[in-house]
């Protein structure tokens, strides 16, 4: 295309599909939406009461860069963080895609390990990035870190690792962590997406921040979207050294958080009562399900996170439809790098029981 307006590379580039809501479904039926890994017990209640009250100054701009959050997030991180090194985004896709914004260019390499969470890969497509996969290992699904370490190039900047991954529900021990910085090279950055980090109940599991204190080249990457049950508002953060996000930040736009996602996130933070319930809630439906599937024979991944992912003996969209009929939304994930294979979220007690039951009736009949 000789002359053309259009960047080939973002022209051809395929557009993220996120998991369809309840009404493109079925508008008005009374869905269980076990599809998108969010919060079955509903949103913070703090953060409920937070956007209320923040209804009325709705006429004025929200403070510049979010620095109430940022403050929150740091003041939460139990010493772990300065608020310098904490940046607030649009959620947590607009922090990856802030991250490959920063550090990417059209020639430039990243490495992803599929089945993996794909923006990653769309997102640096869209800046003719070059995606270089090094699956995860089969069956254990862990990190193939001598693969990863083979595929860097002098055009590597950044390596995507999950943990804990979606859709494997699979984590990363320290000691694996640990070997991959040490081995990567410093032009290299390493971007730990985190967003499930609060369901994961193994001691070898740490956070990034044990990565960034210690002076790797790492960047962190939450959400609100999960735990803190605020996907609907979409708020996100990252962190690393001061260095880092004072240069991620240039991308900044003014005033990019509203006043209601601020107001919310700030008490979905404190709310670690919230946190607590959920994640207990999470804990003993994951601990009920995972019996219950062996029961049932189905294939399933062991989980670190607040979803399963299995692999029925039939075809995954037939899967997804037959529980469909029983008004359970569930999420096929051969498009993640994991065919043959459906993401289910772990839902409150009675969702969980539901959804064996209509299991019960779809693979005995
Ligand atoms: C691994 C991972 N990272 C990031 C995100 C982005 O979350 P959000 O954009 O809702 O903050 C998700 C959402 O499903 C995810 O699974």
């Amino acid at each position: 295309m000789e002359n053309s307006i259009f960047k080939p590379y973002l022209l051809n580039a395929a557009t993220y599909k996120g998991g369809k809501t309840k009404s493109e479904i079925k508008p008005g039926a009374d869905l269980i939406k076990l599809s998108s890994n969010e919060n079955l017990l509903g949103p913070s209640p703090k953060a409920i009461e937070a956007i209320k009250a923040s209804l009325a100054s709705l006429n004025e701009y929200p403070d510049g860069n979010a620095a109430r959050l940022v403050k929150s997030i740091a003041e939460y991180s139990n010493g772990k963080l300065t608020a310098e090194q904490v940046v607030c985004a649009n959620s947590g896709s607009e922090c990856i895609e802030m991250i490959i914004r920063a550090f990417m260019d059209d020639g430039l390499e990243c490495i992803v390990s599929t089945p993996t969470f794909m923006p990653y890969l769309i997102f640096s497509r869209k800046m003719g990035v070059n995606v270089i996969d090094v699956p995860l290992k089969a069956d254990s699904y862990d990190m193939d870190i001598d693969g990863i370490i083979s595929a860097i190039s002098d055009s590597t900047r950044l390596i995507f690792v999950t943990n804990p991954n979606n859709p494997t529900g699979t984590y990363i021990p320290d000691d694996q962590i640990k070997e991959l910085l040490e081995r990567v090279p410093d032009h290299v950055i390493v971007v730990i997406d985190e967003v499930y980090y609060q369901f994961v109940s193994k001691p070898d599991y740490s956070t990034a921040h044990k990565w960034v204190n210690a002076g790797y080249n790492v960047i962190g990457i939450n959400s609100l979207s999960k735990a803190y049950g605020l996907a609907g508002l979409r708020i996100g953060y990252l962190y690393s050294t001061p260095q880092i996000t004072e240069y991620i930040n240039k991308l900044s736009r003014p005033f990019y958080l509203s006043t209601l996602s601020i107001d919310a996130g700030v008490a979905a933070i404190s709310d670690t009562e919230f946190i607590d319930r959920t994640v207990k809630s999470v804990a003993n439906g994951r601990a009920y399900l995972k019996k219950e599937f062996d029961r049932l024979g189905l294939h399933q991944t062991p989980s670190e996170t607040n979803f399963i992912l299995v692999k029925p003996d039939m075809d995954p969209m037939e899967f997804e439809e037959s529980l469909l009929q029983h008004d359970i939304m569930v999420r096929p994930v051969g498009n993640f790098g994991a065919p043959g294979c459906v993401r289910i979220t772990v839902g409150k007690e009675e969702h969980n029981v539901q959804l064996i039951n209509a299991l019960e009736q779809i693979l005995q009949s």
